[in-house]
């Protein structure tokens, strides 16, 4: 029995999130009929598949947000379907959120944002050092200091992504679930939104769960990629792995006009990283004329 919970213990560490056969239901519309994903430690595990395929659902799903109609998720080896959001304290406070569109508290400051989740689990730290450890986020995330005491409204679109990405960096999570992160941002904007992402995942040892619409963002910084199509992830793997399926959406998605675009930017990348070399210098040249992100 000892040694039993010992494996399971392991598992659980391995993969922080398992979902087995979940449905999901609304009114008549099924949007998820046995869907099984799981996602390892330490991976950025990127999402895919048409709009509406049930991607944001399936990760307020995981967060407990959505009560499934079937099925089971288990996050750090505890069910989230059996129980209301409420009661799944001890593992809540170890995901940060990032929602689709950011749905940050407009009559609130940046800071003051950064600062709900840390009031509602942490009720006891004084003021003082909650404005600390918000400014503190608010910097990691690639903000000026000046941002902490600005609204949302004053903010560019970058900046809202970074302020929502420091208040679901507010608790120290080990999970964070990105919904559309990049979306809406200039090609540079979201080139330096992934680089951050992919260096605090490194530095902070997180297990990123990131829904995007975006090839690039895929190709550069997710370890393996779930899609998401008839109402299950009908594949996970890496990026070049998935481009050899034989399924018409993964086809036409990576291997379409604007995924060949997006491997192309990629191997201009990997290049100038090799730049001391003559002939990678002589390709980059040629490779310049490619096209590059969001052409
Ligand atoms: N609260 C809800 N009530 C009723 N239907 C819903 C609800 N939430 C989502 N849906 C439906 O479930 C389906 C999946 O929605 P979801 O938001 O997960 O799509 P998505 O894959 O995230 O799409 P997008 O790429 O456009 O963000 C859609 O048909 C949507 O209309
Ligand atoms: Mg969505």
């Amino acid at each position: 029995m000892q040694e039993e919970d010992t494996v399971a213990e392991n598992a659980t560490a391995e993969y922080p999130i398992v979902v087995e056969g979940l449905v999901n239901r609304f009114g008549d519309q099924t949007v998820h009929d046995g869907l099984d994903l799981t996602v390892r430690r330490g991976e950025i595990l990127g999402v895919v598949g048409g709009s509406g395929t049930g991607k944001s659902v399936l990760m307020r799903s995981i967060i407990g947000l959505q009560a499934p109609a079937g099925g089971d998720i288990r996050v750090f080896g505890r069910s989230i379907t059996d129980r209301a959001p409420d009661e799944v304290l001890g593992v809540r406070d170890r995901w940060g959120v990032l929602f689709q569109g950011g749905a940050l508290f407009s009559t609130l400051t940046v800071g003051e944002n950064v600062e709900v989740p840390l009031k509602q689990f942490y009720g006891d730290i004084d003021d003082k050092l909650r404005h600390e450890i918000a400014r503190y986020k608010v910097m990691m995330s690639g903000l000026p200091e000046e941002a902490v005491a600005k609204f949302p409204a004053e903010l560019s679109g970058g900046m809202k992504k970074r302020a929502g990405l420091a208040r679901a960096l507010a608790l120290d999570p080990e999970l964070l679930f990105l919904d559309e992160p990049t979306a809406g941002l200039d090609p540079i904007g979201a080139a330096a939104f992934d680089r951050l992402i992919a260096e605090l995942q490194e530095t902070l040892g997180l297990t990123v769960f990131l829904i995007t619409h975006d090839l690039d963002t895929l190709h550069e910084i997710c370890d393996r990629v779930a899609v998401l199509a008839d109402k299950r992830v009908i594949a996970v793997d890496t990026v070049p792995n998935l481009m050899r399926l034989d399924h018409p959406w993964i086809n036409e998605y990576f291997n379409g006009p604007r995924g060949r675009a997006a491997l192309t930017a990629q191997a201009l990348d990997e290049l100038r990283r090799h730049m001391d070399k003559p002939v990678a210098a002589n390709a980059v040249k040629v490779l310049d004329n490619a096209p590059q992100r969001g052409a």
